[in-house]
């Protein structure tokens, strides 16, 4: 199959697409998107298929506005006030299901996770399809979600027929996923932190614990993790330790850095990224820099985030980026 890549002029022929029951990959604020019409099983099943991921893994379904997700989903007053405060944005909810949506996309369950994105070009697409759209992350299983088409190219060319670019990822990590069935529970940090969420959700707690069914990712299986070895570090200390343990291997080693710590890798001589300043900047840079580092060096450093707001969400995936290694 040949794909195609282009921008916002494909986004016709996109549409088109999914109503032919094709799977298409798509910008959006957060990570790029794999998606399908998610009221047609068939076209559902392609995804799963492109992306060679277990269909026990349910998908997020992806409307332009609150009166569509209310066709596919039980929009609870509480809901109704969350899209209205922070969508469109990077908030997943999980609410009672209406029947026209699939088991296909909830991997059986009676829930569906529904997010309006912000992306400018992922609503002028989600519009055009008229139809909701089911997607995960537009990478393959178990990689990196990529925040860039050519991330997307990477993983997808020959496997769907189109891919539109949309740029760079802003948030550049996926949504927060919030439960809304039973007690307000975050399965997933994400863009719409805790804090954030706090004021209109008092009680609201951070999933923790095994899960049987409905995994968030990462709670199931592995997500997120670079195909060399990723270690997180505490200290400039440790990193070089480790750093210099690396070399002295043979092995390339590289260290992503804040910005702050940049000139000390720069006075060593150190192979080095700088993945910015503030918890956004790095949240928006991390996948990218990830994918772009596995081709080059065989071991990634990536100093830990602080605690707060976003940087609790990026600590999150790069755990499980870094399979838990850590040097102090
Ligand atoms: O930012 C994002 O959320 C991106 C973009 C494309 O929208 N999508 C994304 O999809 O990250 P995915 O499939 O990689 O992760 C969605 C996760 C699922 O793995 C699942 O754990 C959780 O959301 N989820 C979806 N529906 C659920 C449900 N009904 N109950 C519990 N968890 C659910
Ligand atoms: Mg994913």
């Amino acid at each position: 199959m040949k794909t195609v890549l282009g921008g916002a002029e494909i986004i016709p022929l996109c549409a088109r697409l999914i109503q032919e029951g094709e799977v298409v990959g798509f910008p959006t604020e957060t990570v790029y998107g794999l998606g399908a019409d998610a009221l047609n099983e068939e076209a559902v099943r392609k995804i799963y298929l492109a992306k060679g991921r277990p269909s026990d893994n349910p998908l997020i379904v992806h409307v332009p506005n609150v009166e569509e997700a209310r066709k596919a989903a039980e929009v609870s007053p509480l809901a109704e006030k969350l899209f209205s405060v922070f969508s469109p944005g990077p908030l997943t909810i999980v609410l009672p299901k209406k029947d026209k949506i699939p088991y296909t996309v909830t991997a059986g369950l009676d829930t569906v996770g529904i997010r309006i994105p912000s992306h400018p070009i992922a609503r002028a697409f989600l519009e055009a399809c008229k139809t909701p759209v089911a997607a995960p992350s537009a990478n393959l299983s178990k990689r990196v979600s990529p925040t860039t088409a050519d991330a997307v190219f990477d993983d997808m060319n020959g496997r769907v027929p189109a891919i539109i670019d949309g740029g760079p990822c802003s948030v550049g990590i996926e949504s927060t996923v919030l439960s809304l069935v039973g007690d307000p529970t975050i399965l997933r940090p994400g863009g719409i932190t805790e804090e954030m969420l706090r004021p209109y959700l008092p009680t609201v707690k951070l999933f923790s614990g095994k899960v049987k069914v409905a995994p968030a990712p990462g709670m199931k299986y592995k997500h997120y993790a670079p195909i060399v070895p990723c270690i997180l570090y505490g200290s400039v200390r440790g990193a070089e330790r480790e750093y210099v343990e690396w070399t002295g291997m043979g092995k390339k080693a590289v260290i992503l850095s804040r910005k702050k710590n940049v000139p000390y890798w720069e006075e060593k001589g150190f192979s080095y990224m700088n993945v910015g300043d503030s918890g956004e900047e790095f949240a928006s840079n991390i996948f990218r820099l990830l994918r772009y580092c596995e081709k080059l060096f065989d071991v990634i450093l990536v100093e830990k985030p602080g605690s707060g707001g976003i940087e609790n969400s990026l600590m999150d995936r790069l755990a499980k980026s870094c399979g838990g290694k850590t040097v102090e």
